[in-house]
């Protein structure tokens, strides 16, 4: 089994990757660390509870981290996940609660205490990732990689920039520039997960409380991507990095490096990928190129059935 901690931001499509990774025999998952992002800190956490309970994660602790990034005013984002982050399904309050840690030194805590080398998805702002190497850069060695929900060529929060890396790219410069072994899934590759008719049908026709629950979070999902981006499907960004985590074969990828911007009027937040090496730096990003869709949407069926009840 692969040892896992999830660094998140719920967050639809992060609740999804909670479920795809709970109902999965090939991960164990260590903790859950939360952070500002689609929501302020109270609301990502309480959705990461909520999303626990639901997928009856008990022994699964829940720490709480940054609640602003790191140099930066805070940005969430009401217009795609609603005011509580996770809008849509009817949320009861969660009687798990948080762990009195914070995030921070609950992950470098938990990867120090593992024996064997831990995978690191992070699918919210860098914030508490980067506060953690910044903390102790020991644990970047011990760390088999940093899978990170973040980036791309294009942008959704600018023209340039995706959501995760505008919010506290200052964090992201200090992640993409740690050494630590990175996976960086941004856009190109988590658009080609669209939810759709097809995909909602299929997760209807499967029991359970938290396929129900899937069901409202992707029909909410898919309705402010059409309205904001006219776009036809909710984009499971987060949930890739688990399904990578799952299976690497769920995408390819090209090593590659690439600069976050975090200076610039227009571009701040951009990940600057050089695809044909024209700065002949080291490559320090493995880059998710293109998913293999069936692998990708069979492995969330199979989670969902797994965590019927
Ligand atoms: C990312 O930002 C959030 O809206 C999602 O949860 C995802 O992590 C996509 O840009
Ligand atoms: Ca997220």
């Amino acid at each position: 089994k692969k040892k896992v901690i999830l660094d998140c931001d719920p967050g639809h499509d992060d609740a999804i990757a909670i479920f795809l990774a709970a109902g999965s025999d090939a991960i164990d998952l260590l903790a859950i660390t939360t952070v500002s992002g689609n929501a302020r800190i109270e609301y990502t956490t309480r959705n990461a509870l909520v999303a626990c309970e639901l997928a009856e994660l008990d022994d699964v602790p829940v720490a709480a981290g940054a609640s602003e990034p790191l140099v930066r005013e805070q940005v969430i984002s009401v217009d795609i996940h609603g005011t509580s982050g996770m809008d849509g399904p009817d949320v009861r309050p969660p009687k798990k609660q948080a762990i009195e840690h914070h995030a921070v030194d609950y992950l470098i805590d938990t990867i120090h205490r593992e024996k064997e080398k831990v995978t690191l998805v992070a699918t919210g702002p860098l914030t508490n990732v980067a506060q953690a190497i910044k903390k102790d850069r020991s644990i970047v060695e011990k760390l088999e990689e940093i899978v990170i929900m973040g980036g791309g060529s294009f942008g959704n929060k600018t023209p340039a920039a995706e959501f995760n890396i505008y919010v506290d790219a200052e964090a992201a410069k200090v992640v993409f520039e740690s050494g630590a072994k990175l996976t960086m899934v941004g856009l190109d590759l988590t658009h080609q997960a669209l939810a759709q008719d097809r995909e909602i049908v299929a997760i209807e026709n499967i029991d359970g409380e938290v396929a129900t629950f899937t069901v409202e979070l992707l029909k909410f999902f898919r309705s402010t991507y059409l309205d904001v981006f006219e776009i036809d499907g909710g984009p499971i960004h987060d949930a890739c990095c688990i399904a990578y985590c799952i299976n690497p074969e769920v995408f390819t990828t090209k090593h590659l490096h690439v600069d976050i911007e975090v200076k610039a009027e227009h571009t701040y937040g951009m990940t600057v990928i050089d695809y044909h090496h024209v700065l002949e730096k080291e490559p320090n990003a493995h880059v998710a190129m293109e998913l293999n869709q069936d692998i990708f949407w069979d492995m969330l069926y199979s989670s969902l059935r797994n965590l019927n009840k």
